[in-house]
């Protein structure tokens, strides 16, 4: 038997008055962004606001249904919007925050599940590390070097080839 062990290291801000001009900005657009989430089930608006190799910046929000299970995150709205307009184009960070009706915006959120293993695909298409930002509408934030040092040990394309 061997043991193997996993790191991940990541970025620890008080707040966005810590950031670069340029993170800053993203933070704030996806800050913005949260208006524009279709979330009336769980008052919990969710804006994502990437910054792509070309330059362009995308972004997503999430967009909930009364059948639950249909909502998709931001961060799935935004992979899809990316690859639709601009199809084979990295992405070099993502900024995600939220409010909320119920819950103070205070600290950085992580992807779900469901998104880490998405962002995880998208950095494999591209060869190229999706950096993420998170944080609330105030409190500290987190910068994370690589989406996929969220998913360890994950199930990839590279197992049905
Ligand atoms: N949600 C996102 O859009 N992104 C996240 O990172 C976490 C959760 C959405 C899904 C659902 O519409 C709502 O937030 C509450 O879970």
């Amino acid at each position: 038997m061997k043991k193997q062990k996993f790191e991940f290291s990541f970025e620890v801000y008080d707040s966005i008055d810590e950031l670069n001009e340029d993170d800053r900005w993203l933070l704030n657009e996806a800050r913005s962004v949260t208006n524009k989430a279709y979330a009336p089930y769980s008052n919990f608006y969710v804006g994502a606001a990437a910054k792509l190799s070309n330059a362009e910046v995308v972004i997503g929000s999430n967009q909930e249904n009364a059948s639950f299970p249909v909502g998709i995150c931001a961060e799935r709205v935004l992979l899809g919007s990316v690859s639709s307009l601009y199809p084979g184009t990295p992405i070099e960070t993502m900024a995600v925050s939220y409010q909320s009706k119920v819950v103070k915006s205070d600290h950085p959120i992580s992807p779900c599940g469901m998104c880490r293993q998405a962002l995880q695909e998208y950095e494999g298409r591209m060869e190229k590390p999706i950096r993420l930002i998170l944080g609330g509408m105030e409190g500290k934030v987190y910068i994370i070097k690589s989406a996929s040092q969220l998913l360890p040990l994950a199930f990839t394309s590279e197992e049905l080839e």
